[in-house]
């Protein structure tokens, strides 16, 4: 593996393993998997062994990215010395995690979208945001929201690590 990117939410029900599975997705059909390892983690437990919540497993469906096989685990010290990337989806997430972080880690340590879209100049496409809303309490629209930011948000991640690491 030439790198490795963690995806990080609160409870690794909704955004995180939509990112995980979008990205992934996205490194198969670039025949870039034996480069790229990605994986998704919760700053919280609440639902560590759990499925992704259906509801974002059917807006994915809907999409063609079956996202039903992930399993939601914690955040863990040693993923900051396995990871280079570890991908806040919100301030929240991030500042929780930068509290937990080991001085010594070396991972780059961000939200997901100000990594994935710096540079991009058409801001009004990536809706302005670096964060992607907790559609948890949220209803339909948050979700599609959310696995839309996610979409374009992968896609342009994935250009940038290319570059970076000539692959
Ligand atoms: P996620 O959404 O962080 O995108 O997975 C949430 C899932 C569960 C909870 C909050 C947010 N919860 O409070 O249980």
């Amino acid at each position: 593996m030439k790198v490795s990117v963690l995806f990080v939410c609160l409870g690794n029900i909704c955004r995180s393993p939509t990112a995980h599975g979008l990205f992934q997705a996205y490194v198969n059909d670039a025949q870039l998997s034996d480069d790229i390892f990605v994986d998704s983690a919760g700053t919280g437990a609440w639902h560590v062994g759990e499925s992704p919540d259906k509801r974002a497993q059917s807006i994915a469906l809907n999409k063609g990215y079956d996202i039903s096989h992930l399993s939601g685990r914690q955040v863990e010290p040693d993923d900051f010395f396995t990871f280079d990337y570890i991908l806040a989806m919100d301030t929240q997430n991030l500042h929780d995690l930068t509290s937990i972080r080991p001085k010594q880690s070396k991972s780059r340590l961000g939200l997901f979208l100000e990594l994935a879209n710096e540079g991009i100049a058409d801001k009004q496409v990536l809706d302005n945001t670096l964060e992607v809303p907790d559609p948890f309490y949220g209803d339909a629209e948050h979700f599609e929201k959310a696995i839309h930011l996610i979409e374009t948000g992968a896609k342009n991640l994935l250009e940038r690590i290319r570059e970076k690491y000539d692959i």
